[in-house]
């Protein structure tokens, strides 16, 4: 059986390590993939973006499933070109995969389908004066997100009305997000606790995988500009079994529902970032049409079951007929970034240590490049560093042993990945 996994970062990587592992022994492609996952696949130097590309080497290599990592070509219709073509894919169409691609289409679908998520308005940029006039007669911390993607950028934590104005300002009339946030959702605050569910659906059925908690900012205590994920912890606590209920019957399955429903079913895996207020009622901050990263690098790992049965069965709308399990473990997840991260980034930098890493221990790549025999860095998050064990503080050490053993210069991290899971825990 081959494979094609599309993407080059540390959740390709995980893609293809969960893969890698099933009985049914794939051929696995990677395009363009990474010094991490040219040990388990065939890295293809096409970019993920390269639609037609993608599919010329699809029908030239005789793929029997794609699976797509990144939203871009999600958003770009990948899927339905592929599908088109009669090739099996794991990923929303186009038109589902604007739960993530617009948020001003995933605020309006929550509504009108009763899905709970923070209250918000939408505005453009004649409406500039209106959105001024909403902000300031509203309350504060407010947000403002940019409507289309903006590489994880286009949100505004806004906590007066001056920055509120300033930051309405640069998005509608200074165009600092292009054509992405020509249209800005004005949201309510939702204070509370953030954690991300990955629902892996064929459109009817759907199976959950280990809740997780990612963590956007730089810095230790959650402080600093945001990034793309420092670490991941999988499963999040603050997610119990009640949680997790009323997650499911409040929003993944009233989501699924609701996309049939609008004649544009959502296939492939369904990440709804959640804000968990203090009495445990959750709320949508964000669909996304794909695995997070660093979240991938978690609760992949965890997966009990095959990794290919269950992608081929949701290609195939037969999800209904495949066994899913998720082991009864813990995963932790430490980014090592490179220095400059996030505003900016280092390339070329020679990486130590990769060799003593204790065997337990999965180092996925995210940013690596290969030179001269030697990994350096090449990118903004460099490795993700992954330990397990029969709980979260087991799995912790294991990352952390991992991590120490790992350095290149201007090394950043976090080491306090997991403490509100182990706080959580302590009760
Ligand atoms: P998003 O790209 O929509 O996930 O937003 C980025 C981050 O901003 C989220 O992970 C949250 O930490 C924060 N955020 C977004 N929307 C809200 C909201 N309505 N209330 C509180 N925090 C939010
Ligand atoms: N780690 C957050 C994301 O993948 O969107």
């Amino acid at each position: 059986m081959n494979i094609l996994v599309i993407g080059g970062g540390g959740r390709e990587h995980a893609l293809c390590y969960a893969l890698a592992r099933s009985a049914r022994r794939p051929t696995l492609f990677c395009a363009p993939g990474n010094p991490g996952t040219a040990a388990l696949a065939e890295n293809v130097s096409i970019a993920a973006t390269d639609i037609n590309g993608l599919l010329a080497f699809a029908r030239e290599h005789a793929i029997d499933l794609t699976i797509v990592g990144p939203e871009a070509p999600l958003v770009a219709g990948l899927v339905d070109r592929f599908e088109a073509a009669g090739l099996a894919v794991v990923g929303p169409t186009a038109a589902a995969a604007q739960l993530e691609g617009s948020k001003q289409f995933a605020k309006a679908f929550m509504e009108q389908h009763g899905i709970p998520t923070a209250a918000s308005r939408t505005f453009e940029a004649a409406d500039f004066d209106e959105a001024v006039a909403y902000v300031e007669g509203g309350t504060f911390p407010v947000v403002l997100k940019a409507d289309g993607l903006a590489a994880g950028k286009g949100v505004h934590i806004c906590d007066n009305a001056d920055s509120a104005r300033a930051s309405l300002r640069e998005m509608l009339l200074d165009d600092a997000y292009g054509e992405a946030g020509a249209t800005v959702v004005v949201e309510e605050f939702m204070p509370g606790e953030e954690a991300s569910v990955f629902a892996l659906t064929d459109g009817t059925d759907y199976v959950l995988l280990a809740p997780a908690q990612d963590h956007k900012r730089i810095g230790e205590g959650d402080t600093g500009p945001n990034t793309g994920g420092m670490g991941a912890y999988a499963p999040a606590p603050v997610v119990t079994p009640g949680v997790l209920a009323a997650v499911e019957a409040q929003i993944v399955r009233p989501t699924l529902d609701g996309m049939a429903s609008e004649g544009t079913p959502y296939r492939g895996i369904l990440y709804v970032g959640l804000m968990i207020d203090a009495a445990g009622n959750p709320r949508v901050v964000e669909y996304n049409c794909r695995f997070g990263d660093p979240e991938a690098q978690v609760v992949l790992p965890l997966l009990a079951s095959d990794a290919v049965d269950l992608f081929e069965a949701i290609a195939h709308r037969r999800l209904g007929e495949v066994e899913v399990a998720v082991a009864d473990e813990a995963a932790a997840c430490v980014v090592l970034a490179s220095a400059g991260y996030p505003a900016s980034s280092t390339k070329g930098v020679p990486i130590h240590g990769l060799d003593a890493v204790p065997d337990d221990v999965v180092v996925f790549h995210a940013g690596t490049a290969e030179q001269g025999g030697d990994t350096v860095t090449a990118g903004g998050r460099v490795l993700a560093v992954t330990g397990f064990g029969p709980d979260l503080q087991a799995a912790l050490d294991r990352a952390y042993a991992g991590v120490d053993a790992i350095s290149f210069d201007g090394m950043q991290l976090r080491r306090d990945i997991g403490q509100k899971g182990l706080k959580r825990v302590a009760g």
